[in-house]
């Protein structure tokens, strides 16, 4: 077992009949997430990507990913949100926030693509003065502005080192199969692409090339990736919700929001788990946040974060709950070692391993929290392997799933992005957005 919900400190939030109240809730949810019957049905992919997973493409991809071991220093992946932050957080997790700093002999792997900084695009260019790179450019739609405008760039900077010839060895396209000008440009200049299926929205695609490609480039196993989530796959697709801790989880949420704590915070003591949190709060940010609802999800590392957000959980607005995700292994640990002095008067905390004291300050903490009136589930993981990582995107996903049904919201789509994108169309001038141009220049010269 990779992971186990612990809901012992929940006590004196939810009742166990509360939560049976929900169960033929959950039964229906599940039945129309299992026939593919549901809102958003058509982006239910990822319900089996480890079961089902493509063997012929995953192969592609290793040897992709061997190639550009052999001949590159660098690998830049280009993409944003659903088309970033899961490989983003996988390499943290598996690997280390350090990654690229650290010994290793495979790429250094940087990330382009994510925002519209002149500052963070030249750093990124900076870094990559005298290194061999590959690209790998990742956008489902082929239409993305950031990662777009930031492909410009790369490409012309490998087209230039290597010519328009060996550049075609260097760029590697993750996108839809057949639609999108990345598509069209792919196919006209000969790059390497990688398909992401149709039926996966791209918060939930970590587990399909658009994450593999570049997690396999570290180093890590795709296969002990994919056998994790093949595991919670089965696990989860129980619909009994005493059976199943994903539905356990999203049901005590949706019970939490509606006595008013609306808004859950990924805590984690591991500096490794940070992006993991910015991956779960676009997971359940954009699949829950719509028709006026949804749980506003932030993420917090502790004990850092107790020396500046803290304060507000212990004694804030009483508006938050806490899902602390538990590492049970750390890879090393460290002893620390008594004084014969003392001078610090810090002995108490010696004479034992770091992760006995952090498992104390995660105990402490909790203890306060709940005193304090945050309910806390915890979330116990195994270790931080591959096999634990495959099985706690599911994890996630599902629940996600299961929470947004419940909530009565589509978890799939995400029409409201598409009104920033239209603003800054209309506003960059692009043909077609005449109209709302007129429109919001009125607004501005009104304000
Ligand atoms: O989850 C989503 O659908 C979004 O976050 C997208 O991944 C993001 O907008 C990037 O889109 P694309 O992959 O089409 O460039």
């Amino acid at each position: 077992m990779s992971l186990a919900l612990n809901t012992s400190y929940l006590r004196d939030f939810v009742s166990p009949a509360e939560l049976e109240a929900l169960e033929p809730y959950v039964e229906t949810a599940h039945r129309l997430l299992h026939s593919r019957s549901g809102q958003g049905s058509e982006f239910l992919g990822w319900l089996e990507l480890g079961q089902n997973r493509c063997l012929e493409e995953l192969a592609r991809i290793q040897a992709a990913a061997r190639q550009i071991q052999k001949d590159s220093q660098v690998l830049v992946v280009i993409g944003i949100g659903g088309s970033y932050l899961g490989a983003r957080a996988a390499l943290d997790f598996l690997r280390s926030p350090n990654y690229n700093a650290l010994p290793k002999d495979t790429p250094d792997i940087l990330f382009a693509g994510n925002s519209l900084s002149p500052d963070a695009l030249n750093e990124t260019l900076e870094l990559c003065k005298g290194k061999d790179i590959s690209l790998n450019v990742v956008s489902k739609s082929g239409t993305t502005i950031e990662p777009a405008l930031a492909f410009r760039v790369f490409r012309d900077l490998v087209e230039k080192k290597y010519g328009k010839e060996g550049a075609r060895k260097r760029i590697y396209c993750t996108t839809d199969k057949a639609k999108g000008n990345l598509k069209s440009l792919a196919d006209r200049e000969g790059y390497q692409c990688f398909v992401i299926p149709d039926d996966v929205g791209g918060r939930y695609s970590v587990l399909t090339p658009v994450g593999l490609l570049p997690i396999a480039v570290a180093g890590c196993d795709l296969q002990a990736l994919l056998d994790g989530c093949a595991a919670a796959e089965r696990a989860y697709a129980n619909p009994k919700l005493s059976q199943n801790d994903a539905y356990r989880y999203a049901a005590i949420r949706n019970i939490l929001a509606r006595k008013g704590k609306v808004s859950e915070v990924l805590v984690s003591y591991e500096p490794a788990f940070v992006m993991l949190g910015e991956w779960y709060k676009q997971l359940f940010g954009e699949s829950e946040g719509k028709d006026g609802k949804g749980l506003y999800p932030t993420s917090m590392c502790f004990s850092t974060d107790l020396h500046s957000l803290g304060q507000y959980v212990q004694d804030g607005s009483p508006i938050l709950f806490e899902t602390v995700l538990a590492l049970k292994r750390n890879r090393r640990d460290f002893y620390l070692e008594p004084e014969a002095e003392d001078f610090d008067g810090l002995n108490f905390a010696a004479g034992q391993n770091l992760s006995a004291v952090n498992h104390k300050a995660f105990m402490g903490t909790l203890l306060a929290h709940v005193q304090g009136g945050v309910p806390n589930l915890v979330v116990e993981i195994e270790d931080r392997s591959e096999y634990t990582f495959g099985y706690l995107v599911h994890f996630f996903e599902k629940a996600c799933a299961m929470s947004g049904y419940l909530l009565g919201v589509n978890p799939f789509d995400q029409p409201g992005v598409q009104n920033y994108k239209t603003n800054m169309f209309a506003l960059l001038g692009k043909p077609g957005f005449e109209e709302q141009r007129k429109q919001l220049e009125q607004l501005l010269s009104d304000l």
